[in-house]
């Protein structure tokens, strides 16, 4: 009898659609509580194509936006009207359909000089954030996407980043094109209470499967050094991404 043994963490959903949804019932799960608690939730939202369903899911639940601050963990350095932003697809997708403050809507403005951008959004980061007991500013969710070449936020293989001033936050550049990016750094990421792969896909589950077995050279892909030092990690994943793993 094969011995199926589950990931901690790990939650596999039919398709996309019950993907999105299933992120988006524990958003709302969070955001009441917190609502509940008077208190503030740090979100880092992710970018790509992925997020989009599970933005327009989130987008027709109830919540109390008011106390919720959406950052972004990486941006293209594009103006926000350019179609590869990020923000561009989380405004058509969520934040025109829902009533968020603009003072919580922390935009990557990826229409800057990038280096300098990298160090004042991590300054932003720094002034509005609790610290962690690592003294690193702690996002309350971190949602990240995943490439098929193991990237991770825009942390690319190679790890080639222009960190900024404290290492937040760097600058990158996407290995094929070159575009540059601002992007979360791991210790950023790392610092987070709760840290969430959001992954669709077949072309995904040969990256997935490497990353959670643990297979030769899986440190080679940055996303299998997100490993939150006090917060949890989770993988939501769709039938196709999570196909190699039991
Ligand atoms: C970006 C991302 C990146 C993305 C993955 C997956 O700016 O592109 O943040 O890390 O999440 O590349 O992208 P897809 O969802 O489009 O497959």
């Amino acid at each position: 009898m094969k011995k199926y043994i589950r990931f901690p963490g790990v939650r596999i959903m039919n398709d996309k659609e019950a993907l999105a949804e299933a992120l988006a019932d524990e958003f709302e799960s969070a955001a009441s509580r917190v609502a509940e608690a008077g208190r503030t939730m740090f979100v880092a939202l992710s970018g790509g194509s992925t997020p989009a369903l599970f933005f327009r899911s989130l987008a027709a639940r109830t919540i109390n936006w008011e106390t919720i601050h959406f950052y972004w963990g990486d941006e293209r350095c594009v103006p926000p009207e350019n179609v590869e932003s990020n923000f561009l697809m989380a405004s058509r997708e969520l934040l025109n359909r829902i009533r968020v403050p603009e003072e919580n809507i922390h935009r990557v403005r990826g229409e800057m000089d990038p280096d300098q951008e990298a160090e004042r959004y991590a300054l932003e980061i720094v002034r509005n954030l609790p610290l962690n007991s690592f003294g690193i500013p702690a996002f309350d969710w971190i949602i990240l996407g995943l490439g098929t070449d193991g990237h991770t936020a825009s942390i690319f293989p190679g790890f080639r980043l222009r960190p900024a001033q404290g290492s937040l936050c760097a600058v990158a550049g996407h290995p094929e094109t070159g575009q540059e990016r601002i992007t979360f750094t791991l210790p950023l990421i790392n610092g987070a209470r709760r840290v969430s792969f959001l992954v669709s896909g077949e072309n995904k589950s040969e990256i997935v499967t490497s990353i959670l077995q643990k297979s030769e050279g899986f440190l080679e892909y940055p996303a299998a050094h997100v490993s939150p030092q006090e917060g949890i990690l989770e993988w939501f994943l769709d039938r196709g991404a999570g196909s190699g793993i039991s």
